[in-house]
């Protein structure tokens, strides 16, 4: 059975000709149509256009009077799977702590780390599940979960079948990216080559072997893996075909951007310590700048010179980085109003960010990102609103009204 959408008062990020991503100047133009109509078939994005050429067809009928339509978010950067949660850092952090003080003294990561050791894959899943529900009423359609909280093969492996399972349950588009080398364990501190070792031969390939990754990931940053240790995964990742999105520069100018560049990464990702030399490795590169403005509310941190890199003609991405230690919500509306507020996007900039930009950044701009035919009908629709400016203006407010996802209504609660 069709549905239809009529009566929409803006439909909105609309494609004739799918874009690969919206770069610079063009990140503040966002294509709608007034009074429109969206026809959805199979899953799919069938049809859409103006409400003066709606097709009388046999469908099941959603009134959108006074509503808008939006392609749902792609959230490209989150760690999702985990086990329990940090409050106890972020009480820390309020008494003046800073991440990487807690990350010295065994906190942070290998908090989570602990935590994933002591549970079963299935409880681990049903933590988890609960996580992916929040995100879908939150108006999330497609979202990238990394590993990284297991430390070793087998609790790795533990967290990417987590994702496999995920995949395999849940209503959403979703990448897999293997972060063996997210923080280097106690035992390792002082010879982490050992550990970069470790990963790339003994957990790649087993990654590999139960074709558990997307991708793959490292945490190249200061106090974190050097350049030289990221250089020796991202080359071993690659045979097996896995591209890489980067963390880096969250913490100092890493050369995290450079490397990242240098081996065709789909993504860096943080990217607070950017400057010209970081601008100019991201030009003509197929790397997708991708800041996620969750973390450095969260941390009080520098905020990524997002500007900056949009005048330089530079797309840039927007994501959640939904986590437990740096940024515990997957909430993208709200990555939205953090993107206006704390960073100077339109509220033009910031949809183009969280949905054709970084549908790219994870791999899904073919199937997501945009409204446009035989794209996956992932949308939402908002609540009765005024303008699309309101959406990321009212920051706490849940606007959303219907999730749509593979062209079909969801049940949500929040
Ligand atoms: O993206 N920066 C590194 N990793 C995560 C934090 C993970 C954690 O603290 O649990 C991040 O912010
Ligand atoms: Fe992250």
């Amino acid at each position: 059975m069709k549905l239809l959408i009529k009566n929409i008062k803006k439909l909105v990020q609309v494609e004739e000709t799918p874009r690969t991503w919206v770069a610079g100047a063009d990140m503040d133009k966002l294509p709608v149509i007034d009074d429109a109509y969206l026809l959805i078939d199979q899953g799919k994005i069938l049809d859409f256009g103006p409400m003066v050429n709606c097709p009388n067809v046999d469908a099941g009928v959603i009134d959108a009077t006074d509503r808008f339509v939006f392609p749902s978010f792609c959230d490209s950067h989150t760690h999702l799977v985990y086990s329990g949660s940090r409050e106890i850092e972020y009480v820390d952090k309020i008494r003046g702590l800073s991440y990487e003080e807690i990350a010295k003294r065994g906190g942070g990561i290998l908090n989570s780390a602990k935590r994933i050791a002591k549970v079963t894959e299935e409880q681990l899943y049903e933590e988890s599940l609960p996580r992916i529900q929040e995100i879908i009423a939150f108006g999330t359609g497609a979202v990238e979960i990394k590993s990284g909280y297991g430390m070793d093969p087998e609790n790795e492996l533990k967290m990417l079948r987590v994702i496999k399972r995920l995949k395999e349950t849940t209503p959403l588009i979703i990448k897999s990216t293997f972060l063996g080398a997210h923080t280097i364990p106690m035992e390792y501190r002082g010879r982490q080559e050992v550990f970069v070792d470790l990963v790339i031969n003994t957990m790649l390939p087993q990654v590999a072997a139960e074709d558990l990754a997307d991708y793959v990931d490292v945490f190249c940053d200061k106090g974190f893996f050097t350049v030289e240790d990221t250089d020796r995964i991202l080359c071993a990742a690659m045979k097996y075909g896995l591209r890489a999105k980067l963390h880096a520069n969250e913490l100092d100018y890493s050369g995290g951007v450079q490397v990242g560049v240098k081996y065709n990464a789909l993504s860096v990702d943080h990217l607070e310590y950017v400057g010209k030399k970081e601008i100019e490795a991201l030009k003509n590169s197929e790397t997708m700048p991708t800041v996620l403005p969750g973390a450095a509310f969260f941390l009080n941190m520098v905020c990524s010179p997002v500007r900056e890199m949009i005048n330089a003609g530079l797309p840039v991405a927007l994501a959640s980085d939904f986590n437990p230690g740096s940024s515990p919500s997957g909430n993208m509306k709200f990555i939205l109003s953090l993107g206006c507020i704390n960073y100077k996007m339109t509220p033009s900039e910031v949809i183009n960010a969280t949905t054709i930009n970084s549908a790219y950044a994870m791999g899904v701009e073919d199937i997501a990102g945009s409204i446009a035919r035989g794209k996956i009908a992932n949308v939402f629709i908002t609540k009765k609103i005024p303008t699309i400016e309101y959406f990321p203006y009212a920051y706490t407010s849940h606007l959303i009204e219907k999730v749509i996802l593979n062209g079909k209504v969801v049940e949500t609660s929040l």
